[in-house]
């Protein structure tokens, strides 16, 4: 089959396309598809990428190929989100990956998570607590109380800890290390991290924080005698199948901070988001409200259990496709090879964008509103729906994001009512995941107690 040239905007000599790219990475990838189509090429100085937009495109890489499509962990030179996360679930590769994906697969199936339940109410009741001594009225910036809430369950349900006590130093510390993480991939020069800029020295301090973290929650937990197991025990008395030994310091650390990063982050946006879009849809939260006054708290959660929210879960997966809370997704293509009949040259890179895909006309008609009435069709969608990416490399977590986020959608819109203070359209930031540039500054309204 003859191949097609993949199309490309036009960029400078040394740059590449970062000048169009630089500034705010979003808009200009969302300007690409809308120009160029399903597959376009763009540079950051030599390195080549490309940007699928389609979902069959999408299908033929991560499914049809996911050996070429590769992970970029490379140990002498980490990038991306590897300078945070080291090698742990999200972006190792290979044996590792597959040995560890195996071991921690367990916690993660349906099955085991109803037991998870309960604490994700207790830290419920705590945010729902803290707002009631904040009084009726309080304002409040709705992001960083889904970051609070989704952190202490992420912490208390995998390993056993609580680090509500720092929030305030980690909360600015991961997002410092993520934003510079992102703009590692987008420098068209790689500034080593021995030199002393400024970048450098505050992204240390930020990973110094973060490591004091979970150091200190795998510190605690390996001097107790735990009686219900998590995930953090688990990794603790894991073994290597051929020689025994027990998982290193250091893989130890990547996996526990992997887990509380991809954990609590993406959960966080996806619980503000959806607060946000049912604040400015008030016939959509009227009726998602029907749903959820009908229960009792206990009959809330047995609900959740036994997947009956049939609203609530369309809600979600309508706010998920209008603002996925990862955006897009990184491969390595690791040989000269083709999707949809476009040559893609080895040694580049693929940015799937997950936010394209969910907006494609061909495949959602009105792609701009939210309407989750659209999740009751029985149309298909194969890859134009995948907020937790796709293939083997799909989200472990994707069952309890979903459990987690139906219940405590439902407790806290039980008891509160929320009025936005800043009326212009939230704009979307892309710090790996999508978020409200801002967050969603709010006033709380006590609806009963
Ligand atoms: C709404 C919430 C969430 C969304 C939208 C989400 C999205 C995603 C996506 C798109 C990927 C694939 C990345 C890629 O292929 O490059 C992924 C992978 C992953 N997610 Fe999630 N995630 C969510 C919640 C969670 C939670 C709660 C956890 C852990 C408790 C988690 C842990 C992971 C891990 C470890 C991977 C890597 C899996 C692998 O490569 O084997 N995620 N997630």
């Amino acid at each position: 089959m003859s191949q097609q040239t993949v199309p490309q905007p036009k960029g400078d000599f040394l740059l590449g396309n970062f000048r169009q790219l630089a500034p705010d990475p979003f808009p200009a990838l969302c300007r690409w598809h809308a120009d160029y189509g399903d597959l376009t090429g763009f540079k950051i100085g030599r390195q080549q990428f490309y940007l699928v937009s389609h979902p069959h495109l999408l299908e033929d890489a991560l499914i049809k190929q996911a050996d070429v499509f590769i992970k970029l962990y490379s140990s002498g030179k980490p990038k991306g989100l590897e300078l945070v996360l080291g090698q742990g679930l999200v972006t190792s590769k290979g044996e590792l990956w597959q040995n560890q994906r195996q071991l921690m697969q367990p916690v993660f199936q349906r099955k085991n998570l109803g037991a998870l339940l309960p604490q994700i109410v207790r830290s419920g009741e705590e945010l729902l607590e803290r707002w009631r001594l904040l009084g009726d009225g309080a304002e409040v910036n709705l992001a960083g109380e889904m970051m609070r809430v989704t952190l202490e369950v992420i912490t208390q349900t995998m390993f056993g800890a609580s680090v509500l006590d720092k929030v305030e130093r980690i909360a600015p510390a991961l997002n410092t290390a993520l934003r510079f993480a992102t703009r590692s991939l987008m420098s068209p020069v790689a500034i080593p991290l021995s030199w002393p800029t400024r970048s450098n020295r505050e992204f240390k301090r930020a990973m110094a924080i973060l490591d004091e973290t979970i150091y200190g929650i795998i510190g605690r937990r390996s001097e107790l005698t735990a009686d219900n197991q998590n995930l953090l025990d688990m990794l603790l008395q894991a073994h290597d199948p051929h020689t025994g030994k027990a998982m290193n310091a250091r893989q130890l650390r990547d996996e526990v901070i992997t887990i509380f990063s991809a954990g609590h982050e993406t959960t966080s946006n996806l619980l503000t988001w959806t607060l946000y879009l049912l604040a400015k849809h008030p016939a959509i939260l009227g009726k998602l409200r029907q749903e959820i006054d009908a229960f009792t708290d206990d009959g809330l959660l047995e609900a959740v259990a036994a997947n009956t929210l049939t609203y609530t879960k369309a809600v979600l997966n309508e706010s998920m496709r209008l603002r996925p809370p990862v955006g897009v997704m990184l491969r390595k293509i690791s040989r000269d090879t083709e999707i949809g009949g476009y040559a893609l040259k080895a040694n580049s890179l693929a940015v799937f964008s997950i936010y394209n895909i969910h907006h494609h006309q061909d495949f959602w008609s009105d792609p701009e509103q939210f309407i989750p009435e659209r999740f009751f069709s029985t149309d298909s969608r194969r890859y134009a729906f995948v907020p937790f990416g796709a293939g083997e490399r799909i989200c472990i977590g994707n069952n309890f994001a979903l459990l987690e986020s139906q219940l405590l959608l439902a407790m806290i819109l039980r008891h509160y009512d929320f009025e936005l203070l800043n009326p212009a359209e939230a704009q979307i930031e892309m710090i790996v995941s999508i978020r409200p540039k801002g967050g969603v500054p709010a006033r709380l309204r006590r609806r009963r107690w």
